[in-house]
Formats: structure tokens, sequence, C-alpha cells
């Protein structure tokens, strides 16, 4: 333990992240910066490739972000999982999806037999994969043991939530407090050392399932929070009432008030996923997370609504859905990032095409969606395409969406965002 603490504190430990997607990539190139030596492990040699040669796969990483720290030295990008024995302390940041509506923990599987066979006295291995409460300690634990280390007496464990919210550009990695929770006192305490050299603040708890579960705590909340939003949208439209101007005046309030805002549904990794973690593990117990799943029902029937709307909107102006032009501006789940794993657009855009309208989309940072009529790509975004299209369907809010150079040449559009507030034009909201 001493060796470990004094290795993080001169910054000569070595790491190695498992996972370089949206959470480890970050990761890796902040401790790298901080002056650590990283391996970042990805089973995916394209991406590896892609890395060693300086192309960025995120939107918030530059190219030159990459080159800096593979030139340092610092970064070092490989399959090879051989680096995970030369490692002090092991991250592991792996997918966590659903497969058939319960817990996919094959990639956590995948990481930790690797680990496992490369495990060696000493070390420190941390998850910070979302993922129901109990898969440290449980799960991911009886991986390792097959290694015959035992954890807290030969190695050390813990959890610790990754709260990164890419396309933010006011808060990262270095400035959002950090949650661990270790396996028992001494993991914990090496966590609080390894974070504290990289991030401003470090909340340790007393467990990795508090630290677990906090993060599903996050996420629920915002699930549920959203679903609302949803709903008071849904019944403002009833009541002929604007939702936003009613959410804009609530916000007001500075206490006990916190806005949320509805949408064409919920998309992305986490809202749609890591509340269903803590679904499935209640379920374990025969007990039923009720918030949860009445909030999930919400959600997902956002997509159908807004399929409603725009077919009561064809139809208000003698038109209908079979036949139309409808061009989707936007597919990410959510702005100014490239990511569109569990977006709304592909469920409302497969409706439309079912529907017999003729559908095609413009996205500046997606160039292709893989849909049941198969992939689609991303069209320019011209006086041509919007002049085309018998209504345009307002997705996501790309920063970079000229809402008024937009409304100038549409004949309708449909703002599911309210980005078009206070833009003269035919446009109809949420
Ligand atoms: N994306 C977010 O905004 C976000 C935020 C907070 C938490 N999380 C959580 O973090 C975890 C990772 O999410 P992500 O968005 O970074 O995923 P991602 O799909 O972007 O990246 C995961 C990477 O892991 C690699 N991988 C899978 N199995 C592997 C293995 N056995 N060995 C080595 N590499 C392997 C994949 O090739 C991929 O490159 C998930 O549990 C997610 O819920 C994500």
């Amino acid at each position: 333990m001493d060796q470990l603490k004094q290795a993080l504190r001169e910054r000569t430990a070595t790491v190695s992240i498992v996972g370089l997607g949206y959470v480890g990539l970050p990761l890796a190139l902040r401790i790298a910066a901080c002056g650590f030596t990283v391996s970042g492990l990805d089973k995916d040699p394209g991406k590896i490739n892609e890395l060693r040669e300086a192309r960025s796969p995120l939107l918030e990483i530059s190219d030159q972000d990459i080159a800096g720290a593979v030139d340092s030295g610092r970064f070092t990008p490989t399959c090879d999982t051989a680096v995970l024995s030369k490692a002090d302390v092991v991250v592991i940041c792996v997918p966590t999806p659903l497969r058939d509506g319960s817990p996919d923990m094959r990639y956590i599987e995948g990481a930790a037999t690797a680990v496992s066979e490369n495990l060696r006295p000493g070390q420190l291995v941390i998850l910070e994969s979302t993922t129901y409460p109990g898969t440290t300690e449980d799960f991911l634990r009886d991986i390792l043991e097959t290694s015959g280390l035992k954890a807290g007496a030969d190695f050390y464990l813990g959890f610790s939530p990754e709260r990164i919210d890419p396309g933010n550009p006011e808060f990262h990695l270095d400035n959002v407090p950090k949650i661990v929770g270790g396996f028992d006192p001494v993991s914990g305490e090496l966590m609080e050392d390894f974070y504290g050299t990289f991030v401003a603040k470090v909340v340790r708890v007393s467990s990795a399932r508090a630290a677990e579960m906090s993060k599903l705590l996050e996420n629920t909340y915002r699930h549920v929070n959203i679903a609302l939003a949803n709903e008071m949208a849904i019944l403002c439209n009833d009541l002929g009432i604007d939702v936003w101007e009613v959410i804009e005046a609530a916000a007001t309030k500075p206490f006990g008030f916190q806005a949320f805002y509805p949408g064409p549904g919920w998309g992305g990794h986490c809202i749609p996923v890591d509340p269903a973690y803590l679904s499935w593990r209640v379920r374990q117990m025969g007990c039923t997370a009720k918030f949860v799943e009445l909030a999930r029902d919400f959600n997902e029937t956002m997509p159908t609504y807004v399929f409603q709307r725009l077919s009561e909107a064809l139809n208000d102006r003698d038109k209908s859905i079979r036949g139309s032009s409808i061009l989707v501006l936007g597919v990410a789940y959510k702005p100014d990032v490239n990511d569109a794993r569990e977006t709304p657009a592909v469920e409302i855009i497969q409706k439309l095409q079912k529907a017999g309208a003729n559908v095609r989309f413009h996205d500046p940072y997606v160039s292709s969606l893989y849909l049941k009529s198969g992939k689609m790509d991303s069209c320019e975004l011209t006086d041509a395409t919007l002049a085309a299209a018998d209504l345009v369907l307002f997705h996501t809010s790309h920063t970079v969406y000229d809402a008024g150079w937009i409304a100038e040449r549409s004949r309708l559009i449909f703002d599911t965002r309210n980005y078009f507030k206070g833009v003269p034009g035919p446009i109809i909201t949420l």
C-alpha cells in the first residue's frame, strides 16, 4: 500500500485504462496530462489505429490533443492486454448496455477476465462503467479472484462513477467532484489518493455499492424529471398552454425547483439504460422500482407522441404523412455531440417511413443512421433541401443551427426543443 501511495504521490505509478470511448479516452488523456504514464487498452483495432494516427473519435477532443499525448510518450493506445500486468492502477470503462431489457455484463466480464489474467499483488483495480449496486464487490471481484489473489488482501478494488457530460463546455473531468467507494477502507483511501492527483475534489463514500448507487440515483433523478417534463408538455398542449413558458416561469423560483425540459424522447448511453440496471437489480429481490418504471413508460411514448403531433400538423394543412417530404434536423441524442446511440430520431424516422413519408435528415456531426430500412446518410442543409420539405422536424438543438436562416426557408417547422423561440415563421412547438 505504501509503495503505491508513494508512486501516486510522485506520479511514477503506471495506469491502464480499459475501453477508450466517451469515458475512457478523456480520462486517459487527463491522467497522462497530469504526469502519469498511461496505456489505453481497447479491443477495437480500428480505434487503436485511429488513435495512433492521432485521429480523434470524439468532437470534444482534437487530433492535436491525441498527437500531443502520444508524442509525449505518456499515452500509448494498444490492443495488447499484456500492458495490464505492468499497470499499478487499472480503470475499467467498458460499455454496460441492455440486452433484452436486462444488464448486458459481457463487456465488464471480458475486461475483468483480461485484468484477472494479468493481475499481480498490489494493483488497484477500479470500475467506472455504470452498473447495478453490487457489481464491483460481487460480479467483478469473483472474476478477479479467479487469479488466486484476494481483494483487500492482495489487490485493491473499488468503484468510481463517471460524470462526464459530452458536449458540455463548462464541466469537465477536472472540475466535477469525483465519487469513490472502495471494497475495503484501504482501497477507498488509495482511490482518494489516485483521483486526488487529477480532479479538483474527491468525495469518498463508505463502499463500492454506495458509489454505484449514487450514480444510479443521479441518472434516475434525470430520468424521472425528464418524464415529468414530457408529461407536462402533453398536458399543456391539451390545455392550450405553452409548456416552455410555464417551465421558464417556474424556474424563476430560487429554491426547490430545477428546470427539466421535454423533448422528442430520450437517448444516449445513460438515461434510457442506467435506470433499467436499477430496476433489474430490484426485481431480483422481488420488488419493483415504481418511479423508474413509470418514467420509462412516459419517455418511451414520446416518439409516438411526436409522430401524432406531426400527423396533426400536416392534417391541419390538408396533407397526410403519406407522400409528405419530411426533413429531420439533428439526429444525435443531444446537442453538439456525434453520439446517436439510442436516439429517439431513429424511432420517429422509422414510424414516418412506415406511414409512407419521404424522410431525409441532416446532422453536422452524425454522417449516417442505421434504420430497419437500411443505412441513411445525412443530406446537405441547403436552401433547396429546406424548401423541398413539407415539414422540418427540429430534433436536436446543435448550436450551429441558425434558427432565423432555417425559419426563413421552411414551409413548416415542428420544434421539439423551443430553439426557434422568438423567431418569426411557421413554427409549431412540442
Ligand atoms: N458516454 C457517456 O456520456 C457516459 C457518462 C457516464 C458514464 N458512462 C458509462 O461509462 C461506460 C462506458 O461508456 P462509453 O460511453 O465510454 O462507451 P463507448 O462505447 O464509447 O466506449 C467503450 C469502449 O470500450 C471498448 N471495449 C469493450 N470491451 C472491451 C474490452 N474487453 N477490452 C478493451 N476494450 C473494450 C470498446 O471497443 C469501446 O471503444 C458505460 O458503462 C457508460 O454507461 C458513459
